[in-house]
């Protein structure tokens, strides 16, 4: 048998040590993002912590979901029903991308590419938008395969 009493405590440290550049960055390197939140909703699709840290993969979840499955609807973990769009879902709370989304990205350097087809809610033009549904069914179903 293994000693549990000395190895967990040991798993601990050493994530703890992994990750000290991460903490010891956090709140201290100036300025700290600070994005805006929605003033007009109180919760998230799931937690604040779960989404802070999983909300690349929960979009990209979704990506695959509506592509490849043509699934729309996102349950979570308290039953309640979204919408898995980006632009129709985030959005429809995180109005702004400059003071929420870009606020945190610009901080880590991180540039997703999504908004060189997905549209934040300041400009409404462009083919991934509901605009999409003028294009021909042949058009609109091929682009996301190739893309995604
Ligand atoms: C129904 C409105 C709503 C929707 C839809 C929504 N959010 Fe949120 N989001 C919020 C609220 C409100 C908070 C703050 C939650 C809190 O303080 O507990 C939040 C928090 C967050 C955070 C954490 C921010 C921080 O300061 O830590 C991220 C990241 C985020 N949302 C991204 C997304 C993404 C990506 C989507 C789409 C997959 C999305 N949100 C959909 C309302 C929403
Ligand atoms: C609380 C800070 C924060 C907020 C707010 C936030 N993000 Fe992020 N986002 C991050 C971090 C940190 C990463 C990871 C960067 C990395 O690993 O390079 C990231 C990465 C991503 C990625 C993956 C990028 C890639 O190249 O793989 C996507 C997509 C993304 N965010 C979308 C969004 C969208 C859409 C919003 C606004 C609705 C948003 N994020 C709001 C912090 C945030
Ligand atoms: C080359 C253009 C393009 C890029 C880049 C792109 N997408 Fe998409 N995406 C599309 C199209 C077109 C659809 C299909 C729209 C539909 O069926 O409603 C789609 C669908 C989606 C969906 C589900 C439907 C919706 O309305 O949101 C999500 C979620 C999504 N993409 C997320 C992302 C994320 C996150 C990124 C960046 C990491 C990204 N996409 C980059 C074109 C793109």
């Amino acid at each position: 048998m293994h000693d549990a009493g000395k190895i967990i405590p040991g798993m601990i440290a050493f994530v703890l040590f992994v990750t000290i550049p991460f903490w010891a960055n956090f709140g201290k390197a100036a300025p700290e993002p600070k994005p805006e939140l929605p003033k007009e909703y109180k919760k998230c699709v799931e937690s604040k912590d779960f989404m802070r840290r999983e909300h690349m993969k929960l979009l990209r979840k979704w990506r695959f979901d509506v592509v490849r499955n043509n699934m729309r609807v996102y349950i979570n973990s308290e039953g309640q029903t979204f919408d898995m769009s980006l632009q129709n879902e985030c959005m429809r709370c995180h109005t702004q991308k400059k003071k929420f989304c870009d606020v945190c990205h610009d901080y880590v350097a991180a540039h997703p590419y999504c908004w060189n087809c997905h549209i934040p809610p300041e400009e409404k033009k462009g083919w991934a938008t509901k605009e999409t549904e003028n294009l021909t069914e042949e058009v609109s179903s091929k682009q996301p395969a190739s893309h995604h």
